[in-house]
């Protein structure tokens, strides 16, 4: 596992984050240092995503910063210019996988069935992300469908539909690196400039993956 992923393991929670405005960038990365979470997953979901990495890998280099929802190589190459020490999608794009190698940049893509993890491991990653986690069955259906790839060590990151309530569920297989989800950095807290409420959301998160 590169660098970046081995210290996200550790932490065990991956805060994705959809950041609407530039202004937002260094209130948010301080709220989840406040909470002792020092990682960020900035989704390209936005067009403030790329302009925010930057001023954030320059601001506040303490923070692991990633890039999110990575569609193609052209993203990969925006991310690694911006600063991401990794990155993520929401599935599995051999080009991405590529542009991501050739980059040097930590990269996991997104499965949901076997055929996914088939497609993912052949192409020598070993870790993915396991999305939408929770609709696609939770924690039981992730061990299913890991199981005939357990010889080769595949970790995964679920997100989608997980919660505080649910870290514990999750964490407590082995073949979790760390969870991930929208839940502790919500658009409507960055809006309103509730910076405490994310700091809390990430302290409890923190707590939580390490019970
Ligand atoms: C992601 O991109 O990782 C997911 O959309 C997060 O899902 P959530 O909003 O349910 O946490």
């Amino acid at each position: 596992m590169s660098d970046a992923f081995a210290e996200i393991a550790k932490i065990g929670v991956v805060p994705v984050i959809a950041i609407e405005s530039i202004d937002h960038a260094v209130p948010l990365a301080d709220a989840l240092l406040e909470g002792g979470l020092g990682v960020a997953e900035i989704t390209f979901r936005t067009e403030a995503a790329a302009d925010v990495m930057a001023l954030l890998s320059d601001k506040r280099p303490e923070l692991l910063l990633g890039a999110g929802t990575v569609l193609n190589p052209d993203q990969v190459k925006r991310a690694v210019s911006a600063g991401a020490a990794f990155a993520l999608a929401p599935g599995f794009d051999p080009a991405v996988v590529e542009a991501a190698e050739a980059a040097s940049l930590p990269f996991a893509p997104g499965i949901m069935t076997p055929s996914d993890i088939s497609l993912a491991t052949a192409r020598g990653c070993r870790l993915m992300k396991f999305f939408p986690a929770t609709p696609a069955g939770g924690p039981s259906m992730l061990k299913n469908i890991s199981a005939p790839f357990a010889h080769l060590q595949a970790k995964f990151i679920p997100t989608g539909g997980v919660t505080l309530d649910t870290i514990a569920d999750w964490l407590s297989l082995p073949e979790i690196a760390a969870v991930g989800g929208t839940w502790i950095a919500k658009a409507e807290d960055m809006r309103a400039g509730d910076w405490q409420a994310i700091a809390a959301k990430a302290r409890a998160a923190v707590a939580r993956a390490r019970e």
